[in-house]
């Protein structure tokens, strides 16, 4: 449990949840780490906290630099109980009278979730924070990705701590950007944006045009967020990507996904992919019997079309489709072309249910549905190849 240094006089000394799964609904099969970092000063700081039952691992690397009892203040940049929920146990260790500094939500939320505890919560103001040498700027970052959201800029080190913002959900050894490769950065990075943070892409693009024209980011040697690695070799990087993601532009890219009961939907599924692949669309099938939600969201973010396939079960379209779809209504993906389809044995609303919900959630439905009945026979082919075509022009028209 050692701390890693980031810079002079300041460390990490957070903890590392290789066994998470299962974050929020969102699937983490590389677990995650919760980051929090201590700034050496007149005035002692950590900026940060752990997952409730992770205290002890964040103490034992704070004591391997100084004794918890003298840090004298704590910044909470995001009030969501992986970074909050270790805050009463962390606060006896450290003295529990000392300030705890939040956004003004942050304070409201942290009590909210803590009220009898007693904590010392004190709102940031616009001033900086006075360490010693050092100080710190508050930048509220609200909805990126909670109301109480903000960034703790540390001016004299270039350091950026940017809570949520710029993780990764990566439990691995290494610390730094510069140990791990661009392209498992890069995927692990979208992973995390498609799940986390789509729904607040215009915050996004609007923090970013700010923390660009002010000059904050320029100013930025490391961005140091909440979870996976510290960006020291090339912050831009992630900037970068992250400007390019806000825009959600569409590659040439399908998903299909879908449940079956016997076999019908998913051979739908199979040739309405092979179609899409001979129209030159790099498209993916993912079979809700071996893909969770989160993985069709992460493929579905950069996609221009996504075909959904369901049968129909008591007038209904399948449970494990309607969760799929509950989870993208919520994250709110824009310029989506979308298509839905099934077999079914009577009654077959399963299909056009799922056409309707896509249709509520903005995507555009060049197509109705297409329905079969029982076994798909060689002739039903035909409507699965024509709507195949028509996807693949329509992704031909948007896409990148
Ligand atoms: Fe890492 Fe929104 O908490």
């Amino acid at each position: 449990m050692e701390p890693i240094k980031i810079v002079d006089n300041v460390y990490w000394v957070g903890a590392v949840d290789y066994d998470i799964r299962d974050f929020h609904g969102y699937l983490t099969p590389k677990g995650s780490t919760y980051n929090a970092y201590l700034i050496l000063d007149k005035e002692i700081t950590l900026i940060d906290t752990v997952k409730h039952g992770f205290e002890d691992e964040l103490l034992s690397r704070i004591s391997k630099i100084v004794d918890p009892s003298k840090i004298t203040q704590v910044i909470s940049n995001h009030a969501e109980m992986d970074h909050t929920g270790s805050l009463p146990g962390t606060m006896r260790a450290i003295g529990a009278d000392k300030p705890i500094y939040a956004s003004a939500l942050g304070v409201k939320n942290i009590h909210g979730q803590f009220p009898s505890e007693g904590l010392n919560l004190k709102q940031v103001g616009k001033e900086a924070l006075k360490l010693g040498t050092y100080s710190l700027q508050f930048l509220e970052t609200r909805m990126i990705h909670w109301p109480d959201s903000m960034f703790s800029f540390l001016p004299e080190l270039g350091l950026l701590f940017s809570q949520d913002g710029f993780g990764l959900h990566y439990a691995s050894t290494e610390r730094f950007d510069d140990e791990l490769p661009p392209s498992t950065l890069e995927y692990q990075g979208l992973n995390y944006f498609a799940n986390i943070l789509t729904p607040y892409t215009s915050q996004i693009a609007k923090l970013l045009e700010t923390i660009t024209s002010s000059g904050l980011i320029g100013d930025t040697k490391i961005i140091c967020p909440d979870h996976g690695v510290v960006w020291r070799s090339n912050p831009s990087k992630i900037v970068e990507l992250y400007t390019k993601w806000v825009q959600q532009k569409p590659k040439k890219k399908a998903v299909v996904s879908f449940d079956s009961m016997w076999h019908t939907t998913e051979y739908m599924a199979r040739e309405l992919t092979d179609a899409l692949g001979h129209e030159g669309i790099d498209t993916h099938y993912l079979n809700l019997k071996h893909n969770h939600r989160s993985q069709v969201a992460t493929e579905s973010f950069e996609a221009a079309a996504i075909l959904i396939g369901s049968p129909t079960i008591n007038n209904q379209m399948f449970p494990s489709v309607a969760n799929l779809l509950c989870y993208l209504k919520g994250l709110k993906m824009k310029n989506k072309i979308g298509a839905a389809f099934g077999s079914h044995g009577w009654s077959g609303e399963g299909a056009k249910l799922v056409q309707a919900e896509l249709g509520s959630m903005g995507y555009s439905l060049p197509s109705p549905e297409i329905r079969i009945q029982w076994v798909p026979q060689e002739k039903d082919l035909t409507p699965i190849k024509e709507l195949a075509k028509l996807i693949a022009a329509e992704i031909n028209k948007v896409a990148e």
